[in-house]
């Protein structure tokens, strides 16, 4: 690791501000002075982590994660706090260790992606690829579209393994990163090349597929790497992140070919799931994006599948789901292409209301002429108004289930009102609490107030003999350090001073990410402190009082007891049996 200075990181610091990094990377809502958002650090459901502009510092009530701006990149990007400093350096203008090694340390991987996408592309347009062209041109993708997209060809003539072993790259290598088989041959033949791109942006797999021959498989993927998990990544998520500045809203589609087309009349913010169910690391990712979304599946069977288990998987996070039902089992290319974009632009603008599309959906299979039926409609809607947040679209549905069937309302409202009063608490799951025992309390209590109050901090460094805790001793003499040699405690380049001891550091982002009051009065940091000075005497007493059990000699028993009973300092504890 490159030796960052402190003045260095706290230069950078200063010229970066959280609550700006921190949007990028999730939606962020102001509430009083601090802005609130989903934590992406756990599977959170509503608003748990708290970003403060004063202190520059974020915080988890609900799992514990907590840190300054470089530990939050950090942790986001799965970097070092180091490279963290050093791309938030980058973006102010500030480099750090003369040379960036960032791009220096270039992945391979990535590299050789970039190549071979290069050579696709360039495949593409020889003579060679003629047929592909003519391929795509049939299917309205200009030249714009194709340089956008990256879209390239393979060709069985032009072997992209030699030229890459020319490159000098190993072969083993090449087999390991899916672009060449066993045979030491192209995986990849006669294909229109999609590039996929990670989280990042970095190329690292492709999808192939077929134009003038028959093959079993319409689409071929690379295998997944290490680098490339079809469930861990997003079709074009690195571009309609950079679009939902202006459009608060992601659109989620089955193809490649979907998200390109949308592109073609002016729609950037679509993602697509390239053929696979959501996953949990999907919803992950999309959590962070945004508040909202609208489901554009295709419009046969199997999109509706997709769209109903996409419901289910999304439905107990924040964010509002819209549907979109496209008609003739058309997916979205075919759609754009048949009944034009501003056909498109309205099926994206009326999206229909999660609520309204289970209530379509309860409907299927139903015959409303029998009465069973009409009953059991009724039911599975109100179970599912129950769940819904808005006041009025529960008013106004109850009110349409009335109509439509013509039952009493009373009757609707008095059998909503029983499912609710029934509805068992859905116990969200939260990370347990830490729980720590009452020296472990005192311990962080005192680091916590000390990095706030002076006063704290000099009780601490003249009343506190030894805190029990390694990290606790080791991080109070550190703040008692940074005090002395700054004046002041600022908590943001705190963190940084600290960064480079995980454990300490750790035991830091648990305390502030606490959940107690700001004010203090100075007869709790006395209490905090008795705790902390009892301590030793406690354990000595603690084992005194395990071998007093043991012990069946009486005079040794005697003995013991009186050893006790002088540490508790005579009689004032006086012991009792
Ligand atoms: P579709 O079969 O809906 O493809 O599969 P599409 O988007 O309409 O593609 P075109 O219009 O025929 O070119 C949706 C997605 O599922 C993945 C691909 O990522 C595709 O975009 N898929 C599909 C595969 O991985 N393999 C296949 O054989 C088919
Ligand atoms: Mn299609």
């Amino acid at each position: 690791m490159t030796y960052i200075s402190n003045d260095v990181m706290n230069e950078i610091r200063n010229k970066t501000d959280i609550v700006d990094v921190i949007s990028k990377y999730i939606t962020l809502t102001k509430r009083g002075k601090n802005y609130f958002g989903v934590c992406p650090f756990h599977d959170d459901h509503s608003p748990s982590m708290s970003v403060s502009p004063e202190k520059q510092i974020y915080t988890c009530f609900s799992c514990g994660a907590s840190g300054n701006v470089f530990t939050f990149v950090a942790d986001f990007e799965k970097i070092s706090f180091a490279q963290a400093v050093r791309l938030l350096g980058e973006k102010v203008g500030i480099s750090v260790g003369g040379i960036s090694n960032f791009s220096e340390k270039k992945d391979e991987y990535f590299e050789i992606y970039e190549l071979a996408n290069k050579f696709y592309q360039n495949s593409l347009f020889t003579n060679l690829g003629k047929n592909a062209i003519e391929y795509l041109k049939k299917r309205n993708i200009d030249k714009e579209t194709i340089k956008k997209f990256g879209i390239g060809l393979s060709i069985q003539k032009v072997s992209l393994t030699d030229y890459l072993k020319n490159k000098k790259y190993d072969i083993d290598k090449l087999i390991n990163i899916g672009i060449t088989n066993d045979q030491g041959n192209d995986i990849f033949i006669n294909r229109i090349m999609f590039p996929i791109y990670d989280l990042s942006g970095n190329p690292v797999a492709f999808s192939g597929r077929i134009y003038n021959t028959k093959d079993t498989s319409k689409y071929v993927n690379t295998k997944e790497t290490d680098k490339f998990k079809k469930g861990k990544l997003l079709y074009n998520y690195h571009i309609a992140k950079e679009h939902l500045k202006k459009n608060d809203s992601i659109i989620i589609m089955e193809g490649q070919m979907d998200v390109i087309r949308a592109s073609t009349v002016g729609i950037n913010n679509c993602i697509a799931t390239m053929g696979t169910a959501l996953t949990k690391d999907h919803k992950n990712i999309i959590k962070n994006m945004t508040n909202n979304i609208v489901l554009c599946f295709d419009g046969d069977e199997a999109g509706e599948k997709a769209t109903v288990n996409a419901i289910e998987l999304l439905e107990d996070t924040n964010i509002d789901i819209k549907v979109v039902r496209l008609p003739n089992n058309m997916d979205p290319d075919e759609y754009i292409l048949k009944e034009g974009k501003d056909s498109f632009f309205a099926q994206i603008k009326n999206a229909i209301n999660l609520i309204d599309y289970k209530m379509e959906l309860l409907k299927k299979n139903k015959d409303f002429g029998n009465i069973k039926d009409v009953s059991s409609y009724i039911n599975s809607v109100l179970k599912e108004l129950i769940n819904e947040k808005d006041d009025i679209t529960i008013e106004l549905n109850l009110k349409k289930l009335s109509d439509n069937f013509n039952i009493d309302y009373k009757t609707i409202k008095n059998k909503y009102n029983n499912l609710v009063k029934n509805k068992k608490e859905i116990k969200r799951e939260i990370k347990p609490k830490k729980t720590y025992d009452k020296y472990r309390m005192a311990e962080n209590y005192l680091i916590y107030y000390m990095i706030r109050d002076e006063k704290v901090l000099n009780m601490v460094e003249n009343k506190v003999g030894y805190f029990p805790t390694k990290n606790i001793r080791e991080l109070s003499n550190e703040i008692i350090y940074y005090f002395h040699k700054y004046g002041i405690i600022n908590i943001a380049d705190f963190i940084s001073y600290i960064s480079d001891r995980a454990e300490i550091l750790k035991a830091f982002q648990d305390i502030i990410a606490m959940d107690i009051k700001d004010e203090f009065q100075i007869q709790e940091i006395e209490d905090y402190i008795f705790v902390i000075n009892d301590y030793h005497k406690e354990m000595r007493i603690n084992n005194l009082n395990k071998k007093l059990k043991e012990e069946k000699d009486p005079l040794k028993q005697a003995e013991i007891s009186m050893e006790i009973m002088k540490i508790r300092g005579g009689s004032r504890n006086g012991i009792r049996d």
